[in-house]
């Protein structure tokens, strides 16, 4: 096996050195294959040239001796002359022409087919090379002088066979020389090739341990990885959440599966829930304790959870009967009649809940986050009183927990300093933060006179959620904004304090199967309810609004586009009712008092101008009604409008669709809201542009019956598969992988 192993190390080592060897070695031959002759005809020209001066040099040498030896005509002296000169090396033969051209002269080794007047012979040029049957010669012309006057000519031949000899050596020592390059260049390259490899390995591996989304915030070893990190982060990143979508695609969620996640994932762990507002409320009624239910998106999506996990829900306990029913440890069993889950009741005070509920959350971080033209109010007392009210929270989380690492889920801007508490009291719970409204623009959130306070508070948060990817950016920027600390954009986290974040968007969404699926009145029976307690004729087309009666919402854009619609469509009066039901919320508050009177005033206004007899366009219910009721009212309604001047999620949305088995009915939704970034078959309307909103509420009225059902398929195709036991769900995996990080980490005694 071990062997094995080595063989094929060696054969990737080999290949990966062949991979740098084999172009070195193509390039450097193709190289030397270019220069050698280009050496060769170098070396040709240098040596003729060479020649060139020694023939000149011969023949100035010769010229006094010769013409002294011409003159006298002494023939063997000459031949003497002419045999003494040739015993230098090079020199080859020689030969003398007289003025006519004729040669008088010559030594016996010169070529027989060589003549005085040889074309290109002439003094005036360089020397000519010849190829002859002994070899390559140079031949060169020199002019002879006698007491001034010209007598005949000198030619001088030398021979050029060295030159041959050198090229040759020289080509050999060039090949060699290329050979020794190449043999030390690519040791040289395939050493450092090895070396690097070797390295950039260590690094990717360190960061596939631990710089991907489970560990983000390692540093490679190499700071050439850097612009890698990124990258490989990206990519981790997509595969994670593609792969986590196949996952959550093939399974159903549902409160079981749910349930198996917490049991497989989590161990088991205890789970705590903080709210402010609670899901139960306990009202002392004429004829006894009454059970509410309230209008609260948060409860909505958080309650079908927490009957799945069991654990504890800690929340203000406002009802007038509330202390009533609880235990001594505040507690109380519920749902009434089930007892899946622990309600903990937390009693404030006027002051306090004035102080911090009214006051700081709702007159202040509610306005400041929704930027819906209503200015925030902040107060240092009641900002006094929200630090005291998170405070006595963050005891009865600690007070609540079983061991020192619960899971406590954290609801919404009640809670902003929350997190960073009970990290204090439990360093090592997992907190999971999750932020129900939306996040403004760092200069928006900037006008809070305690903003640094407040992102520290929520940053002692595991993890911190937002409904959409753009409210987290929101976040991050305003982070880095504010505080000094570590961001990671890729990987959407945060280290402040040696603590990390990640900050994430999980949008929310509604129980599947619907509650009262079995049991809910079919939809005409559910229309002839709603029109016999309204008192609406038969045959009125019914559009519906349900929210707290809030400033966010719309309402009053909604209602100016009833009235334009039925300006724009007379034929509408008489066959179109709008019924508004608006939950009186937050009514100590004098933005909502004059929100209410608004409201009111509107809805007079429009019934003056178009009712007739019994006829009312506008029915506005100011008034609680319970959930099960609400979804008779959706069943009905063949258009619901939610107009949100701006909105996290709106599970107003969602429950409409879920409610509508019979796949009819239209939605018409606000484009600032979180859900019309998913429920794309809604028609997606600007609510402040009053006509198009007019419009799509009649488009919606008109709509054919086989659009409605396409729409609604789809749209409860998507609510069905992104429920809320999958929003819950992917938190408590993120929760999980985290958790088992942090025990991993202090197994083996140092940060992973
Ligand atoms: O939108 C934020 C939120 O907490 C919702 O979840 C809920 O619908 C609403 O505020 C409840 O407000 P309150 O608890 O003040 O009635």
């Amino acid at each position: 096996m071990k062997a094995l192993g080595l063989r094929k190390r060696m054969f990737r080592s080999l290949r990966l050195s062949l991979r740098f060897i084999v172009p070195l070695v193509i390039a450097l031959a193709i190289l030397a294959y270019s220069v050698v002759p280009l050496v060769d005809r170098l070396y040709l020209r240098w040596s003729v040239r060479d020649i060139d001066i020694r023939a000149k040099l011969v023949a100035s040498a010769l010229q006094d001796p010769l013409t002294d030896l011409l003159r006298q005509g002494n023939k063997s002296r000459i031949n003497a002359l002419f045999s003494r000169v040739l015993r230098d090396e090079r020199l080859f033969a020689l030969g003398y022409c007289d003025e006519d051209g004729a040669m008088i002269y010559r030594t016996p080794t010169f070529p027989k087919n060589l003549s005085c007047t040889a074309p290109d012979l002439a003094a005036d040029k360089p020397g000519l090379l010849l190829n002859l049957p002994q070899g390559l010669v140079h031949v060169a012309i020199r002019p002879m002088i006698a007491e001034g006057m010209p007598s005949g000519s000198l030619i001088l031949v030398h021979d050029m066979r060295f030159v041959e000899r050198r090229s040759t050596d020289t080509r050999n020592y060039i090949i060699l020389l290329f050979v020794v390059l190449g043999v030390v260049t690519s040791l040289i390259t395939v050493f450092v090739a090895h070396l690097s490899w070797r390295g950039w390995m260590e690094g990717v591996r360190a960061m596939l341990r631990g710089e991907g989304i489970l560990r983000p915030f390692s540093r490679p070893t190499s700071s050439e990885l850097e612009p890698l990190v990124g990258d490989l982060r990206t990519l981790l990143r997509t595969l994670d959440e593609e792969r986590r979508f196949a996952d959550d695609a093939t399974v159903s969620w549902t409160p079981d599966t749910l349930r198996g996640l917490l049991h497989k994932q989590l161990t088991g762990d205890q789970v705590l829930v903080v709210s402010n507002r609670e899901p139960y409320i306990h009202v002392q009624g004429e004829r006894g304790i009454e059970i509410h239910r309230p209008a609260s998106g948060l409860v909505t999506a958080v309650e079908p959870v927490m009957r799945a996990c069991s654990g504890t829900w800690i929340a203000h306990g406002g009802g007038t009967a509330d202390r009533k029913v609880v235990d001594r440890h505040d507690h109380v069993a519920v749902p009434p009649g089930h007892a899946d889950y622990t309600l903990r009741r937390i009693w404030l005070t006027k002051e306090e809940e004035q102080g911090y509920y009214y006051g700081f959350a709702n007159e202040g971080l509610w306005p400041l986050c929704h930027i819906a033209h209503v200015r925030p109010l902040f107060r240092t007392s009641d900002w006094e009183r929200y630090v005291a009210v998170n405070k006595r929270f963050a005891d009865a989380v600690a007070g609540e927990a079983k061991n020192d690492d619960p899971v406590v889920l954290v609801q919404d801007y009640h809670f902003a300093l929350l997190p960073a508490m009970i990290r204090a009291l439990l360093p090592r719970a997992t907190v999971i933060t999750f932020w129900h409204i939306p996040w403004p623009n760092p200069e928006s959130f900037g006008i809070c006179p305690w903003r640094e306070e407040l992102l520290q508070g929520m940053l002692g948060s595991t993890i911190l959620g937002f409904h959409t990817r753009f409210h987290c950016k929101n976040f991050l920027e305003t982070v880095d904004r504010y505080l000094e600390t570590r961001i990671e954009h890729e990987s959407s986290t945060i280290t402040h304090s040696g603590m990390l974040t990640l900050v994430e968007s999980y949008p929310i969404s509604i129980q599947w199967p619907p509650p009262w699926q079995e049991t809910q009145p079919s939809p005409e029976e559910c229309r002839a309810w709603v029109r016999s307690s309204l008192g609406l004729d038969q045959g009125l087309l019914i559009g519906l609004g349900v929210d707290r009666l809030d400033y966010t919402k719309g309402i009053l854009e909604r209602l100016r586009a009833v009235e334009r619609m039925l300006e724009l469509h007379p034929e509408m009066i008489g066959r179109f009712t709008f019924i508004q039901i608006a939950a009186p919320s937050r009514s100590v508050l004098e933005e909502y008092q004059t929100l209410d009177t608004r409201v009111r005033a509107l809805t007079q206004r429009i019934n003056e101008r178009f009712s007739r007899d019994s006829y009312l366009p506008v029915r506005l219910l100011v008034e609680h009604r319970e959930p099960e009721e609400v979804n008779r009212f959706y069943r009905s309604a063949d258009v619901c409008m939610v107009t949100s001047l701006h909105d996290g999620m709106n599970l107003v949305a969602k429950e409409y669709i879920a409610s509508r088995d019979d796949e009819r009915g239209v939605l018409v939704l606000s484009q600032f809201t979180g859900a019309a970034h998913e429920l794309h078959e809604a028609l997606i309307v600007n609510p402040y542009h009053i006509e198009q909103t007019a419009e799509a509420l009649f488009q919606a009225l008109t709509m054919p019956d086989f659009e409605q059902r396409e729409r609604m398929f789809s749209m409860r195709s998507l609510v069905r598969d992104f429920n809320v036991y999958r929003w819950a769900g992917r938190m408590l995996i993120d929760a999980a992988r985290i958790r088992q990080r942090e025990k991993l980490a202090v197994r083996i005694g140092r940060p992973l």
